[in-house]
């Protein structure tokens, strides 16, 4: 696992490579989904278990706001007692990291089935998901032998911001536009008000935020390279009976995979939420002491996290932020700040992650477990 986190720069750049123009423009000729579809889609529904379901929860902010396109995710194991309504303007894009999860496997299928084209996000060329899908798209992580998911997630991730961009400009950056998505600006977004609705980002926003995830690799290496504290926090904190998770927006997904993650492979349960459900009913879990792990990264939503970290030491629980580099009110606030880099906040997934996987990995060890053979060993089936 470890080994897999520490590949990340190179899964990432891997997966943008050839893609991601220096200018910032995408080209994904090699899916095989053909502009004409994706200029009439008026839905996307996004299907797919665990950690894939969470790089999808966060790709569907990136669709919905530069791309403007209605996105429904559903937990794939779920999607089919839906009966969901699907047409031939419905794109379903099935995330399976193996590409033989049963359960993503039948909700493409049952897509297909009733007419809706249907997109693999899959790392696996070969794969089942990929002779259930109308269309490919590639993550290149290389093998990730872990059942941990971690290289295959940020690559997941990268892919569908990918994605995102490339759909936002097939339809037209800036024609149904207003004033862009408020989350870029000068620094790395550090805009406190709420992301725009209904505006269309502008061509040149869609190119300066593929310039951004250009910066990607080199982040998460940068955080790979340089962190600090996270032997210290995890030896502090190791021994509790309970983490709760809190984010918003493209963080709420980054702090349910840091959940899961740390579950899974330490055994210690945990809750992720999003944070503005804290105070309809999981705020009655804190105690004094109680660790809350909060993602409070630059973005549109800064400020609305910095007062639930407030609630949450109103409470007396101790909050483990992950925060940009040089955001001191958070210092100020939390029990524990894991600083990472800088970024555009459509970026942040892939670096805020990275922390809460080395968290996960270290408190795993502290408490004894062998974090490559977690108990989670079943997870994949076949099927011809
Ligand atoms: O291969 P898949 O992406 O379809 O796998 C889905 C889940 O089983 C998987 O992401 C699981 O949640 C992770 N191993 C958790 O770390």
């Amino acid at each position: 696992m470890l080994k897999e986190i520490y590949e990340q720069p190179a899964a990432i750049a891997d997966t943008l490579a050839g893609r991601l123009s220096e200018d910032g423009a995408v080209d994904l000729s090699d899916t095989g989904l053909g502009d004409d579809l994706l200029r009439r889609l008026r839905r996307i529904y996004i299907v797919a278990c665990g950690t894939s379901y969470h790089a999808g929860l966060i790709a569907s902010y990136a669709l919905e706001q530069l791309a403007r396109v209605p996105v429904q995710i559903e937990v794939a194991s779920e999607f089919r007692y839906k009966d969901p309504v699907l047409d031939p303007d419905t794109l379903v894009i099935g995330i399976t990291q193996s590409g033989e999860t049963l359960d993503t496997l039948v909700a493409m299928r049952l897509s297909r089935a009733a007419g809706a084209p249907v997109m693999a996000l899959t790392n696996i060329m070969g794969s089942q998901a990929t002779r259930d899908a109308d269309a490919v798209l590639f993550t290149r992580a290389g093998l990730e032998i872990g059942v941990a998911a971690t290289k295959t997630h940020t690559a997941q991730v990268a892919a569908l911001l990918l994605f995102a961009l490339h759909l936002a400009e097939v339809r037209g950056g800036g024609a149904a536009g207003t004033a862009g998505t408020d989350m870029g600006g000068a620094g790395g977004g550090t805009r406190a008000s709420e992301a725009s609705a209904g505006g269309r980002p502008e061509p040149a926003e869609l190119l300066r935020i593929g310039r951004e995830l250009r910066r990607a690799p080199d982040l998460v290496q940068a955080y790979l390279d340089n962190h600090r504290r996270l032997d210290q926090i995890a030896e502090r904190y190791h021994d509790q009976r309970f983490f709760l998770y809190l984010g918003r927006h493209v963080g709420y997904g980054v702090c349910l995979e840091g959940a899961l993650k740390l579950k899974e492979i330490s055994y210690i349960p945990t809750e992720a939420y999003a944070a503005g459900e804290m105070k309809h009913g999981p705020i009655a879990l804190l105690d004094e002491g109680s660790p809350v792990v909060v993602v409070a990264t630059d973005g549109p939503v800064y400020a609305k996290v910095v007062s639930n970290i407030e609630e949450v030491r109103a409470r007396k629980a101790d909050v483990i932020a992950v925060a940009s580099e040089g955001n001191t009110d958070v210092d100020e606030l939390a029990a524990a700040v894991l600083h990472v880099p800088k970024c555009d906040p459509w970026v942040s997934p892939l670096v805020a992650v990275v922390p809460l996987q080395l968290l996960a990995y270290r408190i795993a060890r502290l408490t004894g477990c062998d974090v490559d053979q977690p108990r989670n060993l079943a997870k994949t089936v076949t099927v011809e």
